[in-house]
Parts: C-alpha cells; sequence; structure tokens
C-alpha cells in the first residue's frame, strides 16, 4: 500500500470552501462548463505509478480533501492530462519527483507549483506545452531537474525560469525556440547541464550564459546555427561537453582551455581548428578532407573522423596525435595507407578502418599499435593472402576482437574468419607484403562498379516486377 486508507474522497463540506476559495475554477473552465471532478488517485495509482487517468483542460479536479504525505514520487503513464492538477502539491506536500511525460499536457494554470517546495525533479517531456508563462515556477523553489523536452514551446520570456536558484539540470530539448531573451537563464546560477538540441536558434544573444558560470554540459545540437562563437562560454571554466553536431558550421574554430567531449558531428564542416584542450572529438559525417588542426593534438585521446572524405592520408598526420585512445577511420574513402601512419599510436586501443577500400596493408603497419583490443577492418577489398596473413600474425596472435562482415557482399571469393576477400586475379603475383599493385586497386574500384551497378538494376527488376504484378491484378 503506497497511501495510507483516506475518508470517502470529496464530502460536501469540503468542496464548497474550495469553490468559494478558487474563483478561478469558472475561469479554468473557459466559462464553457467545465466539469467539476473527483478522481480518487489511490483506485489509479501503485508504488506510485499512476496510469489510466483522464483530465480535460477545463476539468476541476480534486484529488484528495486532506494531504497525502510521506509520497516522494509519482509518475503517471497511460494517461491523459491537459493540465497539471489544481492543489496537486498541497495535495503531496512531501512530493520531490513528478513524472508526467507522454501526457498530452499542454497548459500551465497560475498558481501552478504553490506548496512544491520540497520538489526536486520533475519531468514533463512529450507533451504539448506551447509556453512556459512568466514566474510559473513560484513555488517550486528546489528545483533540481527539469525536463521540458518534446513540447510545442516557441518562445521563452526572460522570467520563464523565476525562480529556479537551485536548478541544475535543464532540458528544452527538441522544442520549436527560434531565439532565446538575453535574461532568460539569468537566475540560474547552479545550472551545470542545459540541453537545447533540436530547435531551430541560428544566433543566441552575447552574454547569454554570462550568469551560468558553472556550466558544464551544453547542448545546441540540430538548430540552424551556422556559426559557433567560443566566446560565448568564456566564462564557464568548467565546460566539459560541448554538442554542436547537426548545424551547418563549415568551418568551425573552437578555443576552450579544457574541454573533456565535444561532438560536432554532422555539420559538413570542411575546416575545424581547435585550440586549448579536447580529449574526445566526434566529427563523423562531416565533409573533412583533412584532419583537424589541433596545436594540443597530442591530448587528444578519442577521434572519431567515421564518415568524411579524407582519403589515404598521406603526409603522417597523425604523427602527433600520440596519446590516441579510440580511433574511427571507417568509411574515408581510403585506398591504401603508408606504412608509418601509426607509428605513433602505441597506446591506441581501438581502432576502426572498416567500410574502405583497402587491398593490402604493408603487415609492419601493426608493429607500433602495441596497446590494440578493438580492430575493426570488416567491408573492405581485401586481398584473401593479406587477410590470412593479417589474421595469424596479429589479430590473433594477440587476441585481438574483430567484427566479421555481416552483409554478404556481391562477389566474394572468400571469407576468413567470417571477413570477406578476393583473390588476385594474376596469379603470378600472389604476394602478401602488400605491395598494392595499381591492377589491384582497379580491380576494386570495378568490382565497386560492379557491385553499384547490379543492385541498381536488381531495384529496376524489383519495380519491372511490380508493375507486372499490378497489370497481371488488373486483367
Ligand atoms: C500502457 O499502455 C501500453 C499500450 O497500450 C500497455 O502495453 C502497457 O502495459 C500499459 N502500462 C501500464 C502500466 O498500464
Ligand atoms: C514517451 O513517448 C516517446 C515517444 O513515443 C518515447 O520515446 C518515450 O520513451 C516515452 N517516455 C516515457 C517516459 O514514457
Ligand atoms: C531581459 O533580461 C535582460 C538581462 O537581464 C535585460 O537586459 C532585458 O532588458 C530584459 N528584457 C525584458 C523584456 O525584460
Ligand atoms: C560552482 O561550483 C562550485 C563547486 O561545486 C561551488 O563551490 C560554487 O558555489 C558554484 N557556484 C555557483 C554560483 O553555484
Ligand atoms: C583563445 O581564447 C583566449 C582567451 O579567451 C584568447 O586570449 C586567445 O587569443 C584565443 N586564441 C585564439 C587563437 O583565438
Ligand atoms: C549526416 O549528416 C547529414 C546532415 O549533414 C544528415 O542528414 C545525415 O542523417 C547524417 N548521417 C549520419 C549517418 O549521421
Ligand atoms: C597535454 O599533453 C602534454 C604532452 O603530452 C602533457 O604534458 C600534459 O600534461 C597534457 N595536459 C593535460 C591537461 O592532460
Ligand atoms: C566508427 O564509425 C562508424 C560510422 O560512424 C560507426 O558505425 C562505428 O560503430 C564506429 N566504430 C567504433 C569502434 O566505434
Amino acid at each position: 500500500m503506497w497511501l495510507p486508507q483516506l475518508p470517502l474522497l470529496l464530502l460536501v463540506q469540503s468542496l464548497l470552501p474550495l469553490l468559494l476559495e478558487r474563483p478561478a475554477f469558472a475561469e479554468a473552465s473557459g466559462g464553457a462548463g467545465g466539469q467539476l471532478r473527483r478522481i480518487r488517485l489511490q483506485d489509479h495509482c501503485t508504488a506510485g505509478i499512476c496510469t489510466g487517468i483522464d483530465i480535460g483542460r477545463n476539468d476541476y479536479v480534486i484529488i484528495s480533501p486532506t494531504a497525502i504525505t510521506m509520497q516522494s514520487m509519482l509518475t503517471f503513464i497511460n494517461s491523459s492530462i491537459a493540465k497539471i492538477p489544481h492543489l496537486m502539491f498541497d495535495t503531496f506536500p512531501d512530493l520531490q519527483m513528478l513524472r508526467m511525460e507522454n501526457c498530452s499536457l499542454d497548459t500551465f494554470e497560475k498558481p501552478q507549483f504553490e506548496g512544491a517546495s520540497n520538489l526536486m525533479s520533475l519531468f514533463l517531456g512529450n507533451n504539448r506545452l506551447k509556453e512556459i508563462p512568466k514566474n510559473i515556477f513560484l513555488g517550486a523553489d528546489n528545483l533540481a531537474t527539469l525536463h521540458l523536452n518534446h513540447n510545442l514551446i516557441r518562445a521563452l520570456h526572460n522570467h520563464s525560469f523565476h525562480p529556479l536558484k537551485e536548478l541544475k539540470e535543464l532540458s528544452l530539448a527538441y522544442n520549436q525556440l527560434e531565439q532565446l531573451p538575453l535574461g532568460v537563464f539569468g537566475l540560474l546560477r547552479k545550472l551545470l547541464d542545459l540541453n537545447l538540441a533540436g530547435n531551430r536558434l541560428s544566433v543566441l544573444p552575447r552574454g547569454i550564459f554570462d550568469k551560468n558560470l558553472n556550466l558544464t554540459r551544453l547542448s545546441l545540437a540540430s538548430n540552424r546555427f551556422t556559426v559557433f562563437e567560443s566566446e560565448l562560454l568564456k566564462l564557464q571554466p568548467r565546460l566539459s561537453l560541448l554538442d554542436i553536431s547537426g548545424n551547418i558550421l563549415n568551418e568551425l574554430t573552437l578555443n576552450f582551455s579544457l574541454l573533456e567531449q565535444v561532438l560536432a558531428h554532422s555539420c559538413d564542416l570542411r575546416r575545424l581548428t581547435v585550440y586549448g584542450i579536447i580529449r574526445d572529438l566526434d566529427l563523423h559525417n562531416n565533409s573533412l578532407r583533412e584532419l583537424p588542426h589541433i596545436p594540443l593534438a597530442s591530448n587528444v585521446t578519442g577521434l572519431d573522423l567515421s564518415l568524411n572524405p579524407l582519403g589515404n592520408l598521406p603526409g603522417n598526420p597523425l604523427r602527433r596525435y600520440t596519446a590516441l585512445l579510440r580511433l574511427n577511420l571507417s568509411a574515408t574513402n581510403m585506398h591504401e595507407l603508408a606504412e608509418d601512419l601509426f607509428k605513433k599510436q602505441s597506446q591506441l586501443q581501438v581502432l576502426d578502418i572498416s567500410a574502405n577500400s583497402l587491398y593490402s596493408l604493408k603487415i609492419t603497419i601493426f608493429d607500433s599499435l602495441k596497446a590494440l583490443q578493438y580492430f575493426y577492418f570488416q567491408q573492405n577489398n581485401w586481398n584473401c593472402d593479406f587477410l590470412q596473413l593479417l589474421m595469424s600474425s596479429f589479430v590473433k596472435k594477440r587476441d585481438i576482437s574483430f567484427m566479421e562482415d555481416i552483409t554478404a557482399p556481391e562477389l566474394v571469393d572468400d571469407y576468413v574468419d567470417g571477413i570477406a576477400c578476393w583473390y588476385e586475379s594474376d596469379k603470378t603475383s600472389k604476394r602478401c607484403d602488400g605491395s598494392n599493385s595499381e591492377a589491384a586497386l582497379e580491380l576494386s574500384i570495378v568490382r565497386n562498379e560492379i557491385k553499384a551497378f547490379t543492385e541498381l538494376v536488381e531495384k529496376k527488376f524489383v519495380r519491372v516486377y511490380r508493375m507486372l504484378e499490378e497489370m497481371k491484378a488488373r486483367l
């Protein structure tokens, strides 16, 4: 039992004063005759989980005439609740966490959070809220976590988050915000984690974070920024995670003293310059043809460059990345690799060179990779003899984990431990030292072309077949 047994919920004598006290009732019902409803929460809730509750916009709900103490968490699921019931926090004075996600919540009423001084976490994601009225959170003085993600919020006021002085985590992700007023985060001095991803922001007012000196994690991903200025965050010494992925940035310069993690994938980046220390950099799915320019490359431990048109990486560009632990070069248009490419990566633990057009390598390229534990090299054009050598003299010998080819490529000659490979057409030049003959390269290119061609033919064939079926059906 999560609630003490309560007396019959609504007694006439307790209803009258409530109605008299709250002239807002008539207003809340929009003058259109909202319903007065009793909802006996005990009937819907067990162990803090409430299901199947239906509250319309105009309903006036009375949960209980007396306070229900000792209830610290409430989660509503499979419910349709247009608004948080009046007196929610008077009824549950001990409530610390309220989860009301996916409830079709579409409006706030004033005063909404009176008596909510114990509330620490409020989750209102996946609802239909359109605005956050000024001072709506009055009463929730101790709120530390507020999630408003996946709503329909278009605008905020300077005072939308007054007086949330204790707020540490705020998510406004996946709303429809186009701009933010300068003072909107001004009172949130303790804010650590701010998520603004998935909105329509293209600029932020200069100084918008100037009061949030302890900001540690910030996501601006999937907005409409075309420039990003590190200046915005020059007062935040603790900033450790920055996500600006999914904006179209083309050229980007980051200047921070130390960031643990930067995500800037899917930005169509052509050029990236990083001043200061960044440990983990996710740059997958950009348009980089060269490695980022990072004077302090020796402090980078994780680098994801997958899905960039880097090509063969000539000129030993990894030589200053001496502390790398994880490196992803999957799908980067590599045909061949220089023998000394990984010479300085003696600490590297995870290396991904999958989904390229590699045919053969000098086996000595792996000599320096003393710490490697995971090596992904599937989805290439490996020569079967080289692949055998790679397996026996490196991967198996050192007990390194790898991944098999899952989807069978077209025209495979053979598999070595689950990885597809092709024999050289010219048997006389069957050598395993990685001499990357022009012929082998040409062969792999032709192979890819044939593959693309067969896929196309297959698609067309499927279409013709469907048309035939349709004609047959019509006859
Ligand atoms: C919520 O609804 C879903 C689908 O209607 C159902 O599968 C699930 O069991 C329900 N959960 C509870 C706790 O009633
Ligand atoms: C709410 O619904 C969304 C979308 O259907 C789902 O992804 C999410 O997990 C749900 N959240 C909760 C707490 O039920
Ligand atoms: C919002 O707050 C900022 C900074 O606190 C202030 O400069 C600005 O005038 C305020 N705007 C409004 C409309 O109150
Ligand atoms: C920032 O964090 C530090 C360390 O946690 C704390 O001492 C300080 O009071 C915080 N500043 C604010 C404005 O909350
Ligand atoms: C980086 O920022 C620091 C401090 O804000 C500044 O002094 C320095 O000139 C900046 N460096 C570059 C190359 O912009
Ligand atoms: C790559 O980025 C584009 C936008 O630049 C996006 O549409 C696409 O979904 C992304 N693909 C992957 C695999 O992340
Ligand atoms: C950055 O790298 C240099 C050289 O490898 C090292 O001496 C220094 O301690 C590193 N700094 C940090 C903060 O990790
Ligand atoms: C490397 O990147 C590809 C494409 O972004 C991704 O699918 C793969 O999981 C990554 N590899 C590792 C080891 O994380």
